[in-house]
């Protein structure tokens, strides 16, 4: 059996060794007093190379989403957001618990939308409805299916939303594989978001650590939620010494990641038994479907983990595989391999465990 080849999510990762030393020789100092100097270039770094004012560094992908929230809502507030995104499916329904806001949804193609799919769920500004506050974007888009954004549909988007009078919030938990998929600058494609949350922790290689991007007032009433959310931390630097490093040496290899997502999803295409719509694949996020009589999502998640590959089941038929930093041409083919030997040997006796790790829908 080949060694372990975890395709569950790009947050796998490890920190390489030049990170590691970037972590073990960074100036810290307390970045509760603002005195952290990596932290502190960390935001310069980031507010400028996305033309905004200021940023905060934060815990994870959930908090910054959340940092973001903070920033434009209120209790009795909606906000506006595709029925895929991360932040109405995957934060534990924070909206609600952190700030009485609640999630109207949407729909749109891949996680993404135009003006009508917004308009489709608005309602009067009346007592009897919440207030609509925000609209939350989301690039590339996870649950969507890895897609990027095209620059033209996101501006125009995001554009209609301000003149709406709304906040607007990217989720850009993989903002700079948005930017290499899309072939766009970063600031480009924010002129019209008022908050901009970004990873380091996923695609980037990071052990920990996001950022929430903007103005200074929206960062300034980030600030205050991050501390009473208990995010504020001291000699952060080290967390910020990696994200510095990973701008620095691991964007690049983005585009390494998305040929790896390629090839896997192509030679995925040609297996009986699975389905994958190819012209979806734009980034480091594969989906595919089990076909209902070749058996289920769960059934083939086991099947590969018995041969040392580790996939998402996203849903009964659907399967996530992600490519990463980690990975390399060599584990593609070697998973492939597995993939199709699992479909030919048939999923009808794969053993089943009650509940496993690497299921969620
Ligand atoms: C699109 C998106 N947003 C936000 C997050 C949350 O990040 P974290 O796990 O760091 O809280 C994730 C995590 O996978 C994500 O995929």
């Amino acid at each position: 059996m080949i060694q372990s080849i975890d395709l569950r999510s790009d947050t796998v990762t490890k920190p390489t060794d030049g990170m590691r030393e970037a972590i073990a020789s960074a100036e810290v100092g307390d970045d509760m007093w603002g005195e952290d100097p990596t932290v502190n270039e960390l935001e310069r770094r980031m507010a400028e190379l996305l033309g905004k004012e200021a940023a905060l560094f934060a815990c994870s992908g959930t908090q910054s989403n959340q940092l973001g929230v903070w920033a434009h809502c209120r209790a009795g507030d909606e906000l506006l957001i595709h029925q895929d995104g991360h932040i109405a499916n995957y934060e534990g329904g924070a909206p609600a618990v952190l700030h009485g806001v609640t999630c109207r949804i949407f729909s749109g193609v891949g996680g993404m939308f135009e003006v009508a799919d917004v308009e489709s769920v608005l309602h009067p500004v009346d007592q009897h409805f919440p207030m609509s506050r925000l609209v939350c974007f989301e690039n590339t888009t996870n649950k969507g299916g890895g897609r990027v954004w095209p620059l033209d549909q996101f501006l125009s988007v995001s554009q209609w939303s301000q003149q709406q009078g709304y906040k607007t919030h990217l989720d850009g938990a993989r903002f700079f594989n948005a930017c290499v998929g899309g072939g766009y600058e970063p600031a480009e494609l924010v002129p019209h978001i008022d908050t901009i949350s970004i990873c380091f922790s996923k695609g980037l290689g990071c052990p920990f650590g996001s950022i929430l991007v903007g103005s200074q007032a929206d960062i300034d009433t980030a600030r205050r939620g991050r501390k009473i959310l208990g995010g504020s931390l001291r000699q952060a630097g080290i967390g910020a010494a990696a994200a510095i490093y990973a701008l620095d040496h691991h964007i690049d290899k983005l585009a390494e990641d998305h040929r790896h997502a390629r090839m896997l999803a192509e030679q995925i295409s040609g297996i009986d038994g699975l389905n994958i719509d190819l012209d979806a694949v734009e980034s480091n996020l594969v989906f595919f479907d089990v076909e209902e009589s070749a058996g289920t999502a769960e059934q083939l998640v086991m099947a590969l983990l018995s041969r040392g590959v580790k996939v998402l089941a996203l849903g009964n038929q659907r399967i996530r595989a992600c490519t990463h930093l980690d990975i390399s041409e060599q584990e593609i083919q070697d998973s492939v391999k597995a993939v199709k030997e699992a479909m030919s040997t048939g999923l009808a006796n794969v053993k089943m465990q009650e509940s496993h790790p690497y299921a969620y829908r």
